[in-house]
């Protein structure tokens, strides 16, 4: 088998360990310390998410959603697939580098979402745009971390907290979609989604096609 090719490294701003982007033939992978952020094979709950998450807007006119963060781009992509050609989606992403990849040797996995005029990059903490928008989009789409958890930065812990949930909900329209993924069920957070007054719906979905690890997708409506 061939030996992991390694890119790129950047530092992230108070991580101890630096992201790392590697490549193996056709195959990428982001890496902070030992943990496997993303690989470019196993996509298929990310996309899950967009589909889901944006499924009520399909018909809809200027839609607006918010896809957090970037990643490798496939949710952003499967995100402008389901929406018409004057929606505006704003993805937030805490990590220049992850942008200048997704514009590089990224870009093509997922054919170069951050070229469609629709899209808006936000260099930041999607927490942060979430706590300046009110009212604003019709969906919005967590994919930060490896659950609602904050394994690979303690901060994001709080975007899963009941408070964290109450800001999403705030910066949602009436009827807006929360859309969140993670790499492993919670049921004390769908409890939680309840409590920030959205209607919960658990998707268990796997990471490719119909196989490889099972991973789980909260929607909820505000109410
Ligand atoms: C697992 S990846 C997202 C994968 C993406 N769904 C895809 O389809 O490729 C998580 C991304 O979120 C970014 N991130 C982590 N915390 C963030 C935050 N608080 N705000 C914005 N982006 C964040 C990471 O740098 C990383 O690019």
């Amino acid at each position: 088998m061939r030996p992991w090719e390694l890119l790129d490294t950047s530092p992230v701003a108070g991580q101890a360990h630096d992201l790392k982007l590697y490549r193996r033939g056709d195959e990428y992978s982001i890496k902070t310390g030992p943990i496997e952020l993303m690989n470019s094979r196993m996509h298929a709950s990310e996309d899950v998410l967009a589909e889901l998450g944006c499924k009520h807007l399909r018909q809809q006119r200027q839609s607006k959603v918010l896809v957090g963060g970037l990643g490798m781009g496939f949710t952003l992509a499967k995100t402008l697939e389901c929406l018409t050609d004057d929606a505006e989606v704003v993805v937030a992403e805490l990590v220049p580098a992850v942008v200048q990849w997704n514009q590089s040797h990224l870009a093509h996995l997922a054919h170069f979402p951050l070229k469609d005029s629709r899209v808006q990059v936000f260099h930041g903490d999607v927490g942060q745009l979430m706590s300046a928008k009110k009212l604003t989009f019709d969906a919005i789409l967590l994919d930060v971390d490896n659950g609602p958890e904050g394994l690979t930065r303690q901060e994001n812990e709080a975007l899963y907290s009941l408070n964290g949930l109450k800001n999403a909900a705030a910066a949602l329209k009436s009827g807006g979609i929360l859309g969140v993924w993670s790499a492993f069920p919670a049921p004390k957070f769908t409890k939680r989604m309840q409590q920030a007054g959205f209607h919960t719906q658990e998707v268990p979905c796997r990471a490719f096609a119909k196989k490889g690890s099972k991973h789980m997708v909260w929607l909820g409506k505000k109410k």
